[in-house]
């Protein structure tokens, strides 16, 4: 047993006495008795005895905060345990889980991009072709200027050269030298005379003398039909449009050397295989 300060007895007492009870104590009586001496002293100890002042500071003490606590203890709901408990990505495995979207990207492009796009001068030649459409129909069905689709830029230009070479000086270019007929002499219903349908621009300084070669390519093969396994171009394709045509390469790479017998001495020229003035075309 532990001795109980007298100061908590008494405090007890007194609330004993203020609540009305301890009717079976014996002290409780002189208690009651003492009540009407006790504010006396009470009153009389501050004055005299600052031991007034433990009484007054122990009930807050009894106000404390312990009441507060029981919320706490509340145990983690199941989903919050399972979270706790759940393995964490490791932060090795972050750097390679980000990439995946970058995966996602390769992937998708490998499988949708596999249509074969045409390299060397039909590849080219598509492109370039932008520059005619407008004209000429974006699939050559023709417009203001003539049609190249169902083999018509075959019966105009049995020859690339002659072709390559209309291109290059345009209607002007022809015009000006006095030459008419760019193309077939005998083409079916007649030659296109130049001039006769229009104003053909001169691409010669607009486009590199390999774009030229390239668009032509794509007006006769893609465009105009022409069988590039056929005996009548195999050859043609073969030299100038194929992926490794050897005109296309060198005219690109500017190291084109190239003779067209019946130029004679003025093929000795270095822009393109087209010489330096418009000539008659052929059949
Ligand atoms: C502004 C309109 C226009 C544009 C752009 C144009 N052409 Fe033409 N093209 C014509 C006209 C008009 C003619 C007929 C010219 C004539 O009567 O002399 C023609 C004729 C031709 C011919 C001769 C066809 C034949 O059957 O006789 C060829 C080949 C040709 N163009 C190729 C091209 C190419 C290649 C391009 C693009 C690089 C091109 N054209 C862009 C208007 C155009």
């Amino acid at each position: 047993m532990t001795e109980i300060p007298e100061h908590l007895l008494k405090r007890s007492r007194e609330r004993r006495a203020a609540i009305g009870k301890g009717g079976d104590e014996g002290d409780n009586a002189p208690a009651a008795g003492e009540s009407a001496q006790t504010p006396a002293p009470s009153a009389a100890t501050p004055a005299t005895q600052p031991a007034a002042a433990p009484p007054a500071g122990p009930p807050p003490r009894t106000v404390a905060p312990e009441p507060a606590a029981p919320p706490p203890p509340q145990p983690d709901p199941p989903y919050v345990v399972a979270a706790k408990r759940r393995k964490r990505i490791p932060f090795w495995a972050m750097a390679t889980l980000s990439l995946m979207p970058i995966w996602a990207f390769i992937y998708v492009r490998s499988v949708t991009d596999t249509p074969e796009v045409a390299e060397g001068p039909l590849g080219l030649g598509e492109e370039i072709y932008s520059n005619c459409a407008s004209c000429h129909g974006g699939d050559g069905g023709g417009g203001v200027g003539y049609a190249f689709s169902g083999g018509e830029v075959l019966l105009s230009y049995p020859q690339i050269e002659d072709q390559i070479r209309y291109v290059y000086y345009g209607t002007e270019g022809y015009n000006a030298t006095g030459v008419e007929v760019p193309g077939n002499p005998d083409r079916p219903g007649g030659p296109h005379v130049t001039g006769a349908l229009g104003v053909m621009p001169a691409f010669g300084g607009q486009l590199t003398p390999y774009q030229i070669i390239g668009v032509v390519c794509h007006e006769r093969y893609t465009l105009g039909g022409a069988d590039p396994t056929s005996e009548e171009f195999a050859d043609e394709f073969a030299t100038w449009c194929s992926e490794d045509s050897p005109v296309f390469e060198a005219v690109q790479s500017g190291t084109y050397d190239y003779t067209n017998e019946s130029l004679g001495e003025m093929a000795d020229f270095d822009i393109t295989p087209v010489g330096p003035v418009p000539i008659e075309g052929s059949p």
